[in-house]
């Protein structure tokens, strides 16, 4: 797993919700359009002598999505793997353009997704944390500022200073997670980047957040741990097939989903972020 921090600073113009509203999305659709080459089985090669055909895969991950989120809201994320969680999150850190629709986010978001990209592997940790930094919009005063604090934060001492390739999955989450929570963000966004922490780091982790709460305008936690949700969410959404299904209290959401997907409440499914 790897992580990338981002940011976004789209401050649209004085608009009438800009003073309770983080984010507003609206009739949000996303398609991925995906063209790959089909691979002749060993009956079509033999009829068709080897030709394998150019196909086009559209995946329809979100659908006329619509919410509101107010400024205070520490929002969870819930759906089974392929529901459109990631995709959400990635169009309202505005990585992803929508395909239709609109995402308005007041304020500088940022993010800490599983996209596989965004720290470089060949650079030591203190060196993406600058990297990290400089891609959330901070200067590079700010970023420098910063810097000391953010790699104290993670208590991996020596390592710091060798490529991150060297790192284990959970050293490499914690340096992303510094990154992100140290940049002051207005909207601090976490997708399952927790998941590869040690009991230490979640517990630090979680404490972290806890206390961005307050200064943050809002938060977004997607996450398979269901007790977490409960937790630490002050509302939750549910996405099914690209749908939002609902919007509620965290624990009537997380009910809803667990009564749908037929999965009792155990150790497993509220397990902790
Ligand atoms: N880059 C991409 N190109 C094409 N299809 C994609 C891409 N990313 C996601 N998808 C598709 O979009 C749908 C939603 O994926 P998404 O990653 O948003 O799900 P998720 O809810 O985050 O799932 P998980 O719980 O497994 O993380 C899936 O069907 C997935 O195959
Ligand atoms: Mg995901």
């Amino acid at each position: 797993m790897s992580s990338l921090s981002a940011s976004t600073d789209r401050r649209p113009a004085e608009g009438r919700d800009r003073n309770d509203l983080a984010v507003k999305v609206d009739d949000l659709s996303i398609t991925y359009r995906t063209t790959f080459e089909k691979k002749p089985t060993l009956k079509t090669a033999l009829l068709q002598f080897g030709r394998g055909g150019r196909r086009v895969k559209e995946v329809e991950a979100l659908k006329n999505v619509s919410f509101e989120v107010p400024v205070g809201t520490t929002l969870g994320i819930i759906g089974s793997n392929g529901a459109g969680k990631s995709t959400l999150m990635r169009a309202m850190a505005g990585i992803l353009p929508p395909t239709s629709g609109e995402v308005q986010v007041w304020g500088r978001a940022s993010t800490l997704l599983a996209l596989g990209v965004g720290f470089n592997n060949a650079l030591s940790g203190r060196e993406n944390v600058i990297l990290g930094g400089l891609a959330s919009g901070l200067s590079r005063k700010e970023v420098l500022e910063r810097a000391d604090e953010v790699a104290e934060w993670t208590e991996l001492g020596d390592f710091m200073d060798l490529p991150m390739r060297t790192y284990s999955s959970g050293m490499f989450s914690r340096v992303a997670f510094s990154v992100a929570v140290h940049m002051k963000p207005d909207i601090l966004m976490v997708d399952e980047a927790l998941s590869a922490g040690d009991a230490q780091f979640r517990d630090k982790a979680n404490a972290k957040m806890q206390e961005l709460r307050g200064q943050s305008r809002a938060m977004f936690l997607v996450s398979h741990g269901l007790g977490s949700i409960k937790e630490m969410c002050t509302e939750a959404i549910w996405l099914d097939h690209g749908t939002l299904m609902m919007q509620g209290k965290p624990a009537e959401v997380v009910d809803a989903y667990m009564a749908h997907s037929n999965v009792e409440q155990t150790a497993t499914t509220t397990e902790d972020i």
